[in-house]
C-alpha cells in the first residue's frame, strides 16, 4: 500500500519504517530539513534500538523514503497518517492539538483524490470529528475518510511493540475502511495479534483508558510499596502473589520511583481534563496523577533520611538518569526532579548514564558525568540506582567497596535481591518496598 506518515517523532518514525519493513511503501514527512538529511543517510535521531538497521534495510531497498514536501507525499499515498506531537498545553493539563489541526488545514485544501486520514498521536476524544468538520468546511466530502489508530509502543520496545503488538485498535465510522486496515495490518494479525475494530470515539478513548489503567497499576503497586516499607513485607513477593492472578496480569507491577516519560504523564492528565470538561469527573485517574507527584516527595524524603538529613556537599551518585531504560528520554524522570532538589541544598552529583551525557544536567556546576560507573561511584555518600538498565544489574561491589570507606545504595528498581547485601557489611542497601538488608 502507498503511505504516508506526516511528523517523523518517535511514533511516526518507529510506525513508518515498520510499515515500510512489511513491504508497504512509505514515505515519512517533516518539515525540519536537517532531521530529514540525517534520516536519508540512516542517521536516527531517537535513541530506538533495532532501528537504525531497519531503516538503512528499508531505504536500500527503496521502499522507505523521507520527505518535506507534504503536498506531494500526500497525493501520492492511498493512506495518510498524522503522527505530529500533542504535547501538554499551555494550561498544563490540556492536550495541545495544534500541530494536528495545522497539518488537517494543508491536507484539506490539497487533496484531489479520496484519501484515509488517520490520527495516529494521541488525540482526546472527538478529534475525529473536528478533522472530519475542518474537511468538510473545505468543500472536501466524499474525498476522505477520517480513522483513528491509536499506537501502543514503549519506548526502548517499539520495534517489537510494533510487530507483536496484543491488538491493533482500528476506530472508524466506515465498514468499508475496515477493510483496508485489515488488509495493511494482516501480517500483524497473521501472528496472534487481535483485531479490534471500533468506533472512531471508541479507538479514541481506547488510547487513554490503556495509559491511564498502566500509570493506576504502577502506582497501586508503589502504594502497596509503602505499606510495605511498614510492615517489613517484600513488594516483589506481594507483585508476584497478586500478578500471578490472572484476572490482575504480573506485567507494570514493578514497584519503582514515579513513572515517566512522555506518555503517562501527559495522558492521564488529558483524560481527567476530558473527565472533567464533560462533568465525569475520573476521581480514579485524578488520584493517580496526585499519588504519583506525591511520590516524587516520598523519595526525595526517604533519601534525606538515609542522609541523616544532611545533604550540604554530600556526593549523590546516580546510576541511570533517564525515565526508564533503553531510551534516552529525559522526559518526566524522576531523576531530574530530584537532581534539581539536591543541588539547591548544596549537595553534588555523579551520574552515569548508559545513552550518554545530558546537556540539561551538565549545566549545572556541581554535576557531573563519568563515562565510567566505577568513577562516578568512586568516593560518594550514596549511590542511587534510578534507572534499571541492563549493566546495572550486576555491579562489580568489590571494586565499588575498594572505591569508598562506606557504601550506601539506594535501589529505585529492585534489581538486587536484598538478601545478597547481608553478607557484606560495608554496604548498607535500601530498596523500593522491602526491609533494608533483608
Ligand atoms: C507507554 C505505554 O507503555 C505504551 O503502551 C504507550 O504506547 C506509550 O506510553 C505511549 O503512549 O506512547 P513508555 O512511555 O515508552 O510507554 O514507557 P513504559 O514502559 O510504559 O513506562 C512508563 C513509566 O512507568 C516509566 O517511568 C517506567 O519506569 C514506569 N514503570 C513501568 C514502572 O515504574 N513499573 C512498571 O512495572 C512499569
Amino acid at each position: 500500500m502507498k503511505i504516508c506518515f506526516i511528523g517523523t517523532g518517535y511514533v511516526g518514525l518507529v510506525s513508518g519504517v515498520c510499515f515500510s519493513d512489511l513491504g508497504n511503501n512509505v514515505i515519512c514527512v517533516d518539515k525540519d530539513k536537517d532531521k530529514l538529511s540525517r534520516l536519508k543517510n540512516g542517521d536516527i535521531p531517537i535513541f530506538e534500538p533495532g532501528l537504525s538497521e531497519l531503516v538503512k534495510k528499508n531505504l536500500s531497498a527503496g521502499r522507505l523514503s523521507f520527505s518535506d514536501d507534504l503536498i506531494s507525499s500526500i497525493n501520492k499515498s492511498d493512506i495518510i497518517f498524522i503522527a505530529v506531537g500533542t504535547p501538554t498545553a499551555k494550561d498544563g493539563v490540556s492536550a495541545d492539538l495544534s500541530q494536528v489541526f495545522s497539518v488537517v488545514q494543508l491536507i484539506s485544501k490539497k487533496i484531489k483524490s479520496h484519501k484515509v486520514i488517520v490520527t495516529k498521536s494521541t488525540v482526546p476524544i472527538g478529534t475525529g470529528d473536528k478533522i472530519e468538520k475542518i474537511l468538510n468546511k473545505n468543500k472536501k466530502k466524499g474525498l476522505f475518510t477520517i480513522v483513528s489508530n491509536p499506537e501502543f509502543l514503549r519506548e526502548g520496545e517499539a520495534i517489537k511493540d510494533f510487530k507483536y503488538p496484543d491488538r491493533v485498535v482500528i476506530g472508524a465510522n466506515d465498514n468499508k475502511v475496515i477493510k483496508i486496515f485489515n488488509e495493511l495490518y494482516r501480517p500483524i494479525v497473521n501472528k496472534g495479534a487481535a483485531f479490534v475494530p471500533c468506533s472512531r470515539r471508541a479507538a479514541e478513548l481506547i488510547k487513554y483508558a490503556s495509559n491511564a489503567f498502566l500509570a493506576t497499576k504502577i502506582s497501586f503497586i508503589n502504594e502497596i510499596a509503602n505499606l510495605c516499607e511498614k510492615v517489613n513485607v517484600n513488594v516483589d513477593d506481594v507483585a508476584l502473589g497478586i500478578g500471578l492472578d490472572k484476572r490482575i496480569g504480573s506485567r507494570f507491577l514493578r514497584a519503582g520511583p514515579a513513572y515517566g516519560g512522555s506518555c503517562f504523564p501527559k495522558d492521564t492528565k488529558a483524560l481527567a481534563k476530558v473527565g472533567k470538561n464533560l462533568n465525569s469527573p475520573l476521581s480514579i485517574v485524578n488520584s493517580v496523577i496526585n499519588f504519583n507527584e506525591k511520590r516524587k516527595t516520598y523519595i526525595e524524603k526517604n533519601i534525606y533520611k538515609i542522609l541523616q538529613n544532611k545533604i550540604k556537599n554530600k556526593i549523590i551518585c546516580f546510576l541511570g538518569v533517564t525515565f526508564k531504560a533503553n531510551t534516552d528520554d529525559l522526559r518526566d524522570s524522576s531523576a531530574i526532579n530530584l537532581i534539581s532538589k539536591f543541588i539547591k541544598k548544596g549537595a553534588k552529583i555523579n551520574y552515569y548514564e548508559p545513552s550518554g551525557t545530558k546537556e540539561i544536567l551538565d549545566k549545572h556546576k556541581n554535576v557531573n558525568y563519568f563515562d565510567d560507573i566505577y568513577l562516578a561511584t568512586k568516593k560518594v555518600d550514596l549511590i542511587i540506582i534510578h534507572t534499571e538498565w541492563d549493566e546495572f544489574k550486576n555491579l562489580n561491589f568489590s571494586k565499588i567497596m575498594n572505591n569508598n570507606k562506606k557504601v550506601i545504595i539506594y535501589d529505585l528498581r529492585n534489581l538486587y535481591d536484598s538478601k545478597y547485601f547481608n553478607n557484606k557489611n560495608s554496604i548498607t542497601y535500601y530498596s523500593i518496598g522491602r526491609p533494608v538488608n533483608a
